[in-house]
């Protein structure tokens, strides 16, 4: 518990740093830098792109119309957003929503390294391709992807990378938003095998089997 109190404590701290961040030069179009939300023990963690257009207003990542679609996935599985922590591989909004540039991604990961290190989820499931590629650094898309999990180290510990697709994306893709629902519904297992992982099962007792010495 104690651990706990302290990484929630290094994790309020750590955002307090960051709000100041000049890394890059989205720091000169950003209204604030959008940190990230949740539990700092949740053993679940989603990472997204970047911020749009509300959540550089707020300072909440997933808060405009994918947020909600998020919310609603979580809900299916029975979470809520104060069960798990989003965040976005890049803290402020790229001007315009465009894509997260590659400097501008290269100068925000010690953020996210220092976020995965502090809270030290069991699973994240990464939203998209630009989450995708740079946690499993491998350049294969979403598309590709989605759905398969996959070990890899983080900051020196082990974590379950589970790409699935961006809700922005399946807002309008009905096909896609089917594969994300589908995709989404497999977390509560995968959860379970990674945090409590089965006991060696039992073998039961059934009938007496005959011994050599009963036969005679
Ligand atoms: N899309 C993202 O990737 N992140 C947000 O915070 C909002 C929309």
């Amino acid at each position: 518990m104690a651990a706990a109190a302290d990484a929630s404590l290094s994790l309020l701290a750590y955002g307090d740093v960051a709000a100041g961040c000049t890394r890059c030069a989205l720091a000169a179009t950003r209204t604030q830098v959008v940190f990230g939300s949740g539990s700092p023990t949740a053993e679940l963690m989603f990472i997204g792109e970047a911020p749009g257009f509300h959540e550089d207003k707020q300072g909440v990542p997933f808060v405009g119309a994918a947020g909600k679609l998020l919310g609603k996935l979580l809900e299916g599985i029975g979470l809520t957003r104060e069960d798990v922590y989003v965040a976005n591989v890049v803290k402020c909004r790229p001007p315009g929503n465009r894509d997260p540039q590659p400097e501008e991604i290269e100068s925000c990961e010690p953020h996210l390294w220092k976020q995965i290190e502090l809270i030290q989820p069991a699973l994240i499931a990464t939203l998209g391709n630009f989450a995708t590629k740079l946690l499993s650094g491998k350049p294969n898309g979403i598309t590709q992807v989605h759905g398969r999990e996959q070990q890899v180290v983080l900051g020196g510990s082990p974590v379950t990378l589970y790409p699935i697709f961006h809700p922005a994306a399946a807002l309008y893709t009905p096909r896609m938003l089917q594969v994300l629902e589908e995709d989404f519904a497999r977390i509560p297992a995968l959860l379970g095998r990674i945090v409590a992982p089965p006991a060696a099962v039992p073998v039961p007792a059934g009938p007496q089997q005959p011994t050599q010495l009963g036969l005679f």
